[in-house]
C-alpha cells in the first residue's frame, strides 16, 4: 500500500514514521509513505500558502490554487484514492479503516488554519473527506497519523501474528477482552484461573464472554449491528475458582 501525505508541515511526521510498528512496515516496504509539502506548489515567491477569508472573519484559509497544484501534481498512476481529513467529514470507524485499506494508493490532505478553500471540493479534486471525532484539531496532521496508524495494521505482514488484528476492539464488532502479564500477583490482585490452566478451548470461551460482555457494558451499539450469537456468553466450566478477576490468595 502506497500512502501520500500532502501537508504544510512534513517535519510533523518524522518520528511518528519512524518509531515501531510503523517504521517498520516502512523499512521493510510493506508500506510506503510520502510526506510531501504543499508549500512547493506555491506560485508565490515566499511560498505563501494561506489568505484571509473572503467576507472577514477569524484566521485563514488554504488556498485553492496551492492545494489543487499539490493534489494534481502527486496524483499517481494509477490513480490514488484522494482523501481529505476535515471536522465535517464521514467520522473514522474500523468498517471505514477497512474500506480504505482495500485501496493499494491513498492521497491524504491536511487541512490547517480554518480550513480549505472550498472550491477545492466543488472543483472535484477530492474522493472522500474523513473525521477522526466530533472535536476540531489544529491541523490534519494528527488525523492522518490516526489513519496511517489503523490502515497500516490492516496491511498483511505488518503485525505480527494476523490473529492479534482479527481479533481486537470493533474488528468484529466486539469491545477486546481484558489482557494479563506477569507479575501473577499485583498489589494483591491475581490473574484470572482460567488464564494459567493451559486449556485453550477454556480460555477463549472466556475470553469470547468477556469480549461480550464488556461489549454490553460500554458499547451496546455494537450489538445492534452484530447481535450476540449463541453460545457466545457462556462461561466456561470452572474448575474452582469462576474465571473472574480475583483478590490473589498467596502464590506458591
Ligand atoms: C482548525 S481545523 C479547521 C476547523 C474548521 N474551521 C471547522 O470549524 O470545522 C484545521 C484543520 O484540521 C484538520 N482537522 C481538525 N479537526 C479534525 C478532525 N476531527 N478530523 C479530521 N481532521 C481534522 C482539518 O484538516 C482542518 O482543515
Amino acid at each position: 500500500m502506497r500512502i501520500e501525505i500532502l501537508t504544510l508541515f512534513p517535519g510533523y511526521f518524522r518520528s511518528p514514521l519512524e518509531e515501531s510498528l510503523l517504521g517498520r512496515a516502512i523499512g521493510s516496504g510493506l508500506l510506503e509513505v510520502a510526506v510531501t509539502d504543499m508549500r512547493l506548489y506555491s506560485q508565490d515567491r515566499h511560498r505563501k500558502a494561506d489568505d484571509e477569508p473572503y467576507g472577514g472573519g477569524p484566521g485563514m484559509v488554504l488556498m485553492a490554487p496551492v492545494v489543487a497544484a499539490a493534489i494534481e501534481a502527486r496524483q499517481d498512476v494509477p490513480p490514488a484514492w484522494r482523501v481529505l481529513l476535515t471536522p465535517d467529514g464521514r467520522r473514522l470507524d474500523q468498517a471505514l479503516v477497512e474500506n480504505l485499506a482495500q485501496r493499494d494508493r491513498l492521497l491524504l490532505v491536511c487541512g490547517r488554519y480554518e480550513g480549505i478553500d472550498e472550491r477545492v471540493r466543488e472543483l472535484g479534486l477530492l474522493d472522500e473527506e474523513v473525521s477522526v471525532g466530533d472535536f476540531v484539531l489544529s491541523g490534519g496532521e494528527a488525523a492522518a497519523l490516526v489513519l496511517l496508524e489503523a490502515l497500516s495494521r490492516r496491511v498483511p505482514g505488518v503485525v505480527g501474528r494476523a490473529e492479534s488484528v482479527e481479533r481486537e476492539s470493533f474488528v468484529r464488532d466486539r469491545l477486546d477482552y481484558p489482557h494479563y502479564t506477569r507479575p501473577r500477583e499485583f498489589r494483591g490482585l491475581g490473574v484470572p484461573e482460567v488464564l494459567l490452566s493451559g486449556d485453550h478451548a477454556r480460555i477463549e470461551r472466556w475470553r469470547r464472554a468477556r469480549s461480550l460482555e464488556r461489549t454490553r457494558a460500554r458499547r451496546p451499539d455494537l450489538l445492534a449491528r452484530r447481535p450476540e450469537e449463541p453460545g457466545e456468553a457462556e462461561e466456561p466450566q470452572a474448575e474452582g475458582a469462576k474465571g473472574r478477576l480475583q483478590r490473589s490468595s498467596p502464590i506458591d
